[in-house]
C-alpha cells in the first residue's frame, strides 16, 4: 500500500507536495484536487491514491486504475497564465513524467500532447483540467498524471494490450511506487519553477529532445478538448500532415499540403514512418 510517509521520506520539493494527500480507493484524484483547489488549496497540493474507481483520460476516456500496482496523482497548479496557453501544462507534465522514468533506467519518448511511451507503447499519461478564473483567466488547473508502474501486461483488457505497457514490463523487475511518487514531484516541483521563472521556452526544449513525432506523418483530429477539458468542445476536422516539432506555445507544428498548421489541441495518429 502506498503511504504518506514512504512518498515524504525525503521529499526535496519547494511547492509540490506540500500538503500531500494519500488515499486509498477514490473515484479521481482529479476530483479531489479540483474540490481542493475551489476550497483555497495552494499551488503544489498534491493527492495520490492506491486505486480510482471512476479514473479519466483525455477525451472522456476511461482511465485503468486497478489498486496496488500504479501511480495516479493530480496536482493543484494557480499559473499566471492566459487560458489559452494551459495546455503547456500539459507538455511539462509529460516532461516531469519522463524525469520519474529515466531515473528508472527507462529511455522514455513522448508523443503530443499527452502521452509517454515506452518501447513505443503508452505507459503514462497527462490530463491537464482547467478551472477559469472570475476575470476569465486560468483561476487553477488541475494536472493529472496516470502511471502504468507495476501493472501486469496480462492485466490489461484487451482493446488495450497491443497499444499500452508499464515501466515494470518494460525492466523486467517491479519499481519501487513511492520512489517513483517522490521523483515525480521533485521533478515537478524544478520544471513548475523553470516554467514559472523562465516561460515556456525550457519546457518545449525538454519535451522536444524526448518528443517521438517529428517527421512522421500523422492525421490529426483537431479540437476535442479546449485545455484538457473531458468532453468539451469538438473535433473539428482531420488533417494530415507532416509532423515539425513544437512551436513557442506548444502547439504541434504540421507541415500540411495547405501549409503549415499550429494545433494546440487535437489527437494524433500516426500514419507511416517517412524519417
Ligand atoms: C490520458 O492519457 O488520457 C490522461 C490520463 C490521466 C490519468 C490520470 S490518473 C490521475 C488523474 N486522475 C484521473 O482521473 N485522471 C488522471
Amino acid at each position: 500500500m502506498l503511504t504518506r510517509e514512504a512518498v515524504e521520506a525525503g521529499l526535496a520539493t519547494r511547492a509540490v507536495g506540500r500538503p500531500l494527500e494519500v488515499h486509498g480507493s477514490v473515484g479521481s484524484t482529479n476530483d479531489l484536487a479540483r474540490q481542493a483547489a475551489r476550497g483555497g488549496a495552494p499551488e503544489g497540493f498534491a493527492v495520490l491514491a492506491d486505486e480510482q474507481t471512476a479514473g479519466r483520460g483525455r477525451l472522456g476516456r476511461r482511465w485503468l486504475s486497478p489498486p496496488g500496482v500504479n501511480l495516479y496523482c493530480s496536482v493543484v497548479l494557480r499559473p499566471d497564465i492566459p487560458a489559452r496557453l494551459a495546455p503547456q501544462l500539459t507538455l511539462l507534465g509529460g516532461v516531469a513524467v519522463a524525469v520519474a522514468a529515466l531515473a528508472e533506467g527507462l529511455l522514455p519518448t513522448l508523443k503530443w500532447p499527452n502521452d509517454l511511451l515506452l518501447a513505443d507503447r503508452k505507459a503514462a499519461g497527462v490530463l491537464a483540467e482547467l478551472e477559469l478564473g472570475p476575470g476569465g483567466g486560468v483561476g487553477f488547473v488541475i494536472l493529472g498524471l496516470g502511471l502504468n508502474l507495476n501493472l501486469q501486461p496480462a492485466d490489461l483488457p484487451p482493446e488495450l494490450a497491443a497499444e499500452a505497457t508499464s515501466f515494470a514490463a518494460v525492466l523486467g523487475r517491479p519499481v519501487d511506487r513511492a520512489a517513483v511518487a517522490r521523483r515525480l514531484l521533485e521533478a515537478l516541483d524544478a520544471w513548475l519553477d523553470r516554467y514559472r521563472r523562465h516561460g515556456f521556452a525550457p519546457v518545449r526544449e525538454a519535451w522536444s529532445r524526448l518528443g517521438a513525432l517529428s517527421g512522421r506523418r500523422l492525421a490529426v483530429a483537431v479540437g476535442g478538448e479546449p485545455a484538457g477539458q473531458p468532453g468539451g468542445g469538438e473535433i473539428t476536422e482531420v488533417v494530415e500532415g507532416i509532423a515539425r516539432g513544437l512551436g513557442d506555445d506548444g502547439a504541434l507544428l504540421l507541415d500540411t499540403p495547405s501549409g503549415l498548421r499550429a494545433i494546440l489541441s487535437g489527437e494524433v495518429t500516426v500514419l507511416k514512418d517517412v524519417r
